[in-house]
């Protein structure tokens, strides 16, 4: 996602934090974040490059077959095991969980683990962040958004969002928000206890939300959108309960993993 999608997800998950977890953010965020945990949550996006072993860390690419499995996709271009969005959200759990046990503590930067789980529980929400490594996740597929030359990867990571702000928010992110978290609270909430819940005895499920996310990428971004394709008003509002969807579960699911790790 862009810089708006990462914000939803964080701040959803902000106002669903248990106590203990809410104390351990705060204790763990960076001075100028000001307790607000959706400010600093493309903090990953801008270490990149200073950070040149993190790019991998933002998605996962899968065989043009609408399947995800860990074994065979969890991978860097270099082909090194686990160096991908679902084994770095393993990763980044599995160092906080020292959180409360100050032992093995001292070995992580505890503030970047929590920013970075926070980021990447929001990309592997990003339908084309499990996307098919043949076009790099939509990034080779050269698109018209509306009359802007766009390439697809982008229109899921932001143009979607923002044409969503714009068009019924009046430009305003937290109308959006407030729209979201209704939802999850109305529509949505049977199946949001379904959306927290994990495997037993597991803190973090990454595997589960890259499964659901190339059969999204498949059934609705991929589809209709082919090189050349001029995308507007129907693939617009077909699409944005998607994103709504995914920027709700990565926001419930981020704060279920920090619930489970923090207690
Ligand atoms: N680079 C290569 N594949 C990508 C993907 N699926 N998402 C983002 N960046 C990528
Ligand atoms: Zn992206
Ligand atoms: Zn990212």
């Amino acid at each position: 996602w862009g810089t708006d999608g990462h914000s939803i997800v964080c701040r959803i998950a902000q106002s669903r934090l248990s106590e203990a977890a809410a104390d351990a953010v705060k204790q763990l965020l960076p001075k100028f974040a000001e307790d607000d945990l959706g400010s600093v949550c493309s903090w990953a996006d801008q270490v990149k490059f200073r950070y040149r072993w993190s790019s991998a860390l933002h998605f996962l690419n899968t065989p043009d077959t609408c399947t995800y499995q860990y074994q065979r996709d969890c991978k860097d271009e270099e082909g090194e095991k686990g160096r991908c969005v679902a084994g770095a959200i393993n990763n980044y759990t599995s160092q906080l969980l020292s959180y409360n046990s100050s032992a093995s503590k001292a070995e992580y930067n505890l503030t970047e683990a929590l920013l970075f789980l926070s980021h990447f529980m929001g990309d592997i929400h990003q339908p084309l962040h499990v996307g098919f490594a043949s076009d790099k996740g939509g990034n080779t597929i050269d698109v018209h958004w509306y009359t802007r030359k766009e390439v697809l990867h982008h229109v899921w990571d932001s143009n979607i969002i923002e044409t969503a702000e714009e068009r019924f928010y009046d430009s305003n992110v937290d109308a959006m928000i407030d729209a979201i978290q209704q939802n999850i609270t109305t529509e949505w909430v049977d199946q949001v206890k379904r959306w927290e819940t994990c495997s037993l005895n597991k803190t973090a499920c990454p595997d589960i939300y890259a499964s659901e996310g190339i059969k999204a990428a498949c059934d609705w971004a991929y589809k209709g959108a082919t090189e050349g394709s001029v995308l507007e008003d129907d693939y617009f509002l077909s699409r944005l309960p998607i994103v709504n969807w995914r920027l709700a579960q990565g926001g419930v699911r981020l704060a279920a993993t920090l619930n489970r790790i923090f207690g």
